[in-house]
């Protein structure tokens, strides 16, 4: 009943997204992974030119991992590129370029949880397997009236059976994607539209009247306040770069950073320790960038080396510079260096216009 009510709403009101009408595993895997946290609006654009780059799984796999990076560019969290490349490698490897039309081995790629095993798994193949995002959970949990915090593990497990329990022997993909957009344009956080759900007349949560206070969930514990300094490092029409090895942001480019540094002092030693001979020429003003652990409150620097010389990281040109995978963190940083490294002409033509 669940699944009939809900599948003949999905075929009058599902939307047209961009990355459905398709069979092909590849397409529907690459789409999942950019959606997990990216709107569907933003990642239409992203979609379509991943895949004119990387057509297929071999495409993906050979590509250099920056070129993979740079294509991901402004969509955030790129640990999702990074094992999005390495599980196209294992993918060729160890089943010959021919995605495994089971749960177990989709779940076992990197990058891949259960969520995105089993929205390729029932859209590609058709396997019963709920994809429980956001969405289910917020439908399922108000359906069966689950008035208990969602990110307890044996309640997830619960709310998992029941979405099993409710799914239909055929058109798997079409249950898990309707559920997705009952719960993105009617049974929406806050005040769900009830008036037009397939699903009212067996809602517990609407029979109730508490629809609108679940999911139960823990509050969020703030994001961290870090304070950073950016020194953009100039030397003769070139800036320096640095490819990050840290966790956040790993592999992508930025510019000098220097975690908690309040007067620039921790700041210009790590410079000398890199070998840069470069004295202090201004400040380029401050800029803000919330990850979803942490904030980065930043202030910008601008020093002029006397060689480019350094032991690490290189000097690029302005060109070089946009050709490489820089993360949006570091976007008022990256215009203040294209500004820096923009030819003199150039700028007094862009003064007058
Ligand atoms: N969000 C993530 N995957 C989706 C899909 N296949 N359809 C609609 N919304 C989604």
């Amino acid at each position: 009943m669940f699944s009939a009510l809900l599948l003949s709403w999905y075929d009058a009101h599902k939307r047209a997204l961009p990355f459905r009408g398709t069979k092909d595993p590849y397409r529907i895997w690459v789409s999942e992974i950019m959606l997990q946290q990216t709107r569907t609006e933003t990642v239409a654009g992203y979609y379509s030119r991943f895949l004119d780059r990387f057509p297929d799984v071999f495409a993906l796999a050979d590509a250099p991992e920056e070129d993979v990076l740079k294509c991901w560019e402004g969509l955030g969290y790129y640990s999702r590129a990074r094992n999005l490349h390495k599980a196209a490698k294992a993918v060729t490897e160890q089943y010959g370029g021919k995605f495994p039309a089971d749960l177990e081995k989709l779940r076992a790629l990197p990058g891949v949880g259960n969520y995105t095993a089993a929205a390729v798994a029932s859209i590609a193949f058709d396997l019963p397997a709920p994809a429980m995002d956001g969405n289910l959970t917020r439908v399922l949990s108000r359906f069966h009236g689950i008035r208990q915090d969602v990110d307890i593990p044996a309640v997830k497990r619960r709310l998992a059976d029941l979405g099993r329990e409710d799914m239909p022997d055929t058109r798997c993909g079409d249950f898990n994607q309707a559920l997705m957009d009952l719960g993105a344009t009617v049974c929406t956080p806050g005040t769900p539209d009830c008036e037009v759900c397939p699903l009212r007349p067996l809602c517990n949560a609407y029979h109730e009247g508490d629809a609108e206070t679940l999911p139960i969930k823990a509050a969020a514990k703030p994001p961290k306040e870090i304070q950073m300094a950016v020194a953009l490092i100039t030397c003769q029409g070139r800036i320096w770069m640095n490819q990050r090895k840290e966790t956040l942001l790993k592999n992508l480019w930025v510019y000098h950073l220097t975690e908690n540094d309040e007067n620039r002092q921790d700041m210009e030693k790590a410079i000398k320790a890199l070998g840069i001979r470069a004295s202090y020429t201004s400040g380029l003003g401050s800029a803000r960038h919330i990850f979803t652990h942490r904030v980065w409150n930043m202030t910008l620097y601008h020093y002029e080396a006397a060689s480019a010389e350094c032991r690490e990281g290189r000097f690029v040109t302005l060109n070089e510079m946009n050709a490489l995978p820089i993360p949006t963190a570091m976007k008022a940083a990256k215009e203040q260096a294209a500004k820096l490294l923009m030819p003199t002409d150039a700028k007094e033509g862009e003064n007058k216009a």
